[in-house]
């Protein structure tokens, strides 16, 4: 690829600000002082340094995040904060999304990526990939709910649920509960609650099949996956 490419690619500034920091003779490939911006390298192989830094080339980033309440899972927003807008931008400019939705008042685990090729395995219903929650509900929640979700429920449009699994942790007029589903329908586990009459008041993503949002991740922060949450991410492809 070429040289300006990978270096704008790694957040070295436009190509023209890659062609500039060449003309300093700023940036070695395999030790030489290279003069030619668009100078063909190959990412897998050359050693290419900027000043005394090797810059390590990746092509895709994969992050977890513990999204906060009061921020949307877009790339962009006119009107709220976005879960990119809380990256660095040595992260932004991977020009990364996040794989899914969570509601602006749901927390927890969030996959951000560029890789759009696993994002759409984890998201894809075939692959059956399960979403656990836990919540917080207005109302009494009882084993006949436990039953309804496990045979799935007709939501408000009509749209039968696929089966879900709900556990009781505490129930009371406030409830608590862990629910896994395998879909994603636009505000589904709070319509879930509304087709059993009650509502979601504290909405926390734990798990997307078997990666699981790190507890010592502190709300509203990130951190890359680790070898071994990559490859589970990849092996569902
Ligand atoms: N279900 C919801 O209702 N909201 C979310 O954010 C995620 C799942």
């Amino acid at each position: 690829m070429r040289l300006d490419k990978l270096l704008s690619n790694m957040g070295f500034g436009s190509r023209k600000d890659v062609k500039a920091l060449v003309k300093s003779k700023a940036v070695r490939v395999n030790d030489t002082i290279v003069k030619d911006s668009g100078a063909k390298v190959d990412p897998e192989n050359d050693v290419i340094m900027v000043g005394e830094n090797v810059v390590e080339y990746k092509p895709y980033i994969y992050l977890m995040m513990h999204k906060p309440p009061g921020v949307i899972s877009a790339t962009d927003d006119r009107h709220d904060k976005t879960v990119i807008d809380l990256l660095e931008p040595e992260f932004q400019h991977y020009k990364p999304f996040p794989v899914g939705r969570l509601d602006k008042d749901t927390e927890g685990l969030l996959l951000i990526t560029n890789d759009g090729q696993l994002a759409h395995q984890l998201l894809s219903p075939k692959k059956d990939v399960g979403k656990t929650y836990y919540a917080k509900i207005a109302g009494h929640v009882t084993e006949e709910d436990v039953q309804a979700f496990a045979s799935g429920v007709s939501l408000e449009d009509g749209y039968i649920t696929k089966p879900a699994s709900l556990k009781i942790l505490s129930a009371g007029s406030q409830s608590e509960i862990e629910v896994t589903i395998t879909e994603g329908k636009f505000h589904q586990v709070k319509r879930m609650f509304e087709a059993v009459g009650k509502k979601v008041v504290y909405l926390k993503r734990l798990s997307m099949g078997k990666l699981e949002l790190d507890q010592t991740l502190k709300i509203g922060t990130y951190r890359e996956l680790n070898e071994e949450e990559l490859s589970y991410c990849k092996s569902i492809k």
